[in-house]
């Protein structure tokens, strides 16, 4: 095995400046207890990214959380089918990504991109660019995937609620344990083992993600997205405390 990318400050960097880094933020970590938490970290997060942006070709997707599954349970209610469902959670992670946006400011597009196309050619003259989901079928993780692919990143962070990967469920088990590392199958075998396709559900990692990633051997990182220090170490393929995908 080759050294690591998360121990490579530069990741794949050539002639032509660094190479692209794609970051996940779920909904779960923008939304979190309450209104004046929630503007400090927009606030926060959009420093980091921005500074982080600068220097590295970034795209961010925004995910949808306790308010996208509010409205696709009213959905549900009204009788909508499982793909306007989608529609309602992507128009809700499309907000968060215009807000995010708005705050980190030029040259970051604004109104965000609404495809992988659009937002992988911006990034090379706009980041860090960000975005919400795309099409039904998928969650923002998906399309983080997608990009990171599309951009031959050098590797895609995933900002969760929880410090990365554990061996049990911790909200279930509070003796469980965080695995530092995992390779492509067990990490697959997790996510195809995890919830089923409905709109709105809650799994470890896009499944049609995963396996993006996995064959274009792009390495996922798993961080507390609310630690923002070392989220920026993941980032930046500093030594992180998370779970390494590679
Ligand atoms: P999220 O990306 O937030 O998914 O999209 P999630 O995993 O349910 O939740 P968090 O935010 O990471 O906690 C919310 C919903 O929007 C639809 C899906 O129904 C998804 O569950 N969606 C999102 C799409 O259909 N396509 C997209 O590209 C993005």
């Amino acid at each position: 095995m080759g050294p690591s990318p998360f121990g490579d400050p530069m990741g794949k960097s050539t002639d032509a400046g660094p190479a692209p880094v794609v970051l996940s933020v779920g909904g779960s970590v923008l939304l979190g207890a309450d209104a004046e938490s929630d503007a400090r970290y927009f606030a926060d997060l959009a420093d980091v990214l921005r500074e982080f942006g600068r220097t590295t070709p970034l795209a961010v997707t925004t995910g949808g959380g306790r308010i996208a599954r509010e409205y696709i349970r009213l959905g549900r209610s009204l009788g909508l089918s499982e793909v306007e469902l989608d529609e309602v959670g992507i128009d809700v992670t499309r907000i968060h990504a215009r807000l995010l946006a708005a705050r980190i400011g030029p040259p970051t597009p604004l109104p965000p991109p609404t495809t992988t196309a659009e937002a992988a050619r911006e990034v090379h003259r706009a980041s860090p660019v960000v975005l919400g989901g795309t099409e039904p079928g998928h969650t923002t993780d998906g399309v983080a995937a997608l990009l990171a692919v599309r951009l031959k990143a050098c590797r895609l962070v995933n900002a969760t609620r929880v410090a990365g990967l554990y061996d049990h469920d911790p909200k279930t088990h509070p003796a469980a344990k965080r695995v530092d590392r995992v390779t492509w199958d067990e990490f697959r075998t997790i996510v195809h083992g995890s919830a089923g396709t409905e709109a709105g559900q809650e799994f470890v990692f896009d499944r049609l993600g995963a396996d993006l990633l996995h064959r274009a051997k792009v390495p996922l990182a798993i961080v507390d997205g609310r630690n923002l220090p070392n989220l920026r170490a993941a980032l930046d393929g500093r030594p992180f405390e998370g779970t390494r995908v590679e």
